[in-house]
């Protein structure tokens, strides 16, 4: 264990399978977590869970898709089975929607997949989580948003749409949780080494665009986000409420 920040907290992060989930879960666990693994990819939130579990931290494996609300309202259930209280919840579950095309390539399906799982996933995640949170005498909330959160890209609209919305849902929430000690913030990646990236990043010409055009150089990685993502459920981020996180590599400033 590096330190004992979240020493008798337990966190649960969906989308923990893999990329920037998979790294806050297992920054949670070195920092004294119990944490809850929870994805649609079953084999693969297994896994997370194990190699926490081989590393001495307590973790569990947790089946939900967050586009369902039962399915939240069940990974909930199951948090407070496992570890009896519920004090972290990191929203970060979410689906590309391809990269570049015309706006009309936006079929009905890809519209309706993208808004349920990165939009209204948060909020289903989010209804079922405040209950607990707040029987645990409040908490706090991250959600994964994006730079897609702040700006558009180009032939992404239902990504940006969704992205978009985390921002407002994240201070919306924010504003009406504060009151119940439940800080809710967001962090906003940009372009971060992922599975989430890799068909873009497959193409060696394209890769190295992508990074020319970062003012940092370089694609981020999923443990840079996952300590800002600690950062803001520590102590030390009591007084941040509402807030959307650049984390880019400056990409937003030019
Ligand atoms: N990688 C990037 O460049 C980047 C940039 C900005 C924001 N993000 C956001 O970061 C978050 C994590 O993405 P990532 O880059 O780590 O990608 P990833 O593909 O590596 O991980 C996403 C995880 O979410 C899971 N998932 C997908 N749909 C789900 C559902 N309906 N219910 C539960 N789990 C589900 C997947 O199985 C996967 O394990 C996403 O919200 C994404 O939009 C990523």
């Amino acid at each position: 264990m590096d330190s004992g920040r979240f020493e008798g907290k337990v966190a649960l992060v969906t989308g923990a399978a893999s990329g920037i989930g998979r790294a806050t879960a297992l920054a949670f666990a070195r920092e004294g977590a119990r944490v809850v693994v929870v994805d649609v990819n079953a084999a693969a939130a297994q896994e997370t869970a194990d190699s926490i579990a081989a590393s001495g931290a307590k973790s569990v494996a947790c089946v939900a898709d967050v586009s369902d609300p039962a399915a939240c309202e069940a990974m909930v259930a199951r948090t407070v089975a496992a570890f009896g209280r519920l004090d972290i919840a990191v929203n970060n579950a979410g689906i590309p929607a391809g990269f570049g095309g015309d706006f009309l390539d936006t079929s009905a399906d890809l519209w309706r997949r993208v808004i349920d799982v990165n939009l209204s996933g948060v909020f289903w995640a989010m209804r079922a989580e405040v209950p607990a949170l707040k029987a645990a005498g409040g908490g706090a909330i991250v959600n994964t948003a994006s730079v897609a959160s702040l700006v558009a890209g180009k032939g992404m609209a239902s990504y940006v749409a969704a992205k978009h919305g985390v921002a407002g849902l994240t201070k919306a929430a924010a504003l009406d949780l504060i009151g119940h000690g439940i800080r809710v913030n967001a962090v906003c990646p940009g372009a971060i080494d992922t599975a989430m990236l890799a068909p873009l990043m497959a193409d060696a010409n394209v890769a190295a665009q992508v990074a020319g055009s970062i003012p940092a150089g370089r694609v981020g990685r999923p443990d840079e986000i996952a300590a800002a993502i600690l950062f803001l459920c520590s102590p030390a981020a009591s007084y941040a409420v509402g807030q959307l996180m650049l984390l880019d590599g400056g990409v937003s400033l030019a």
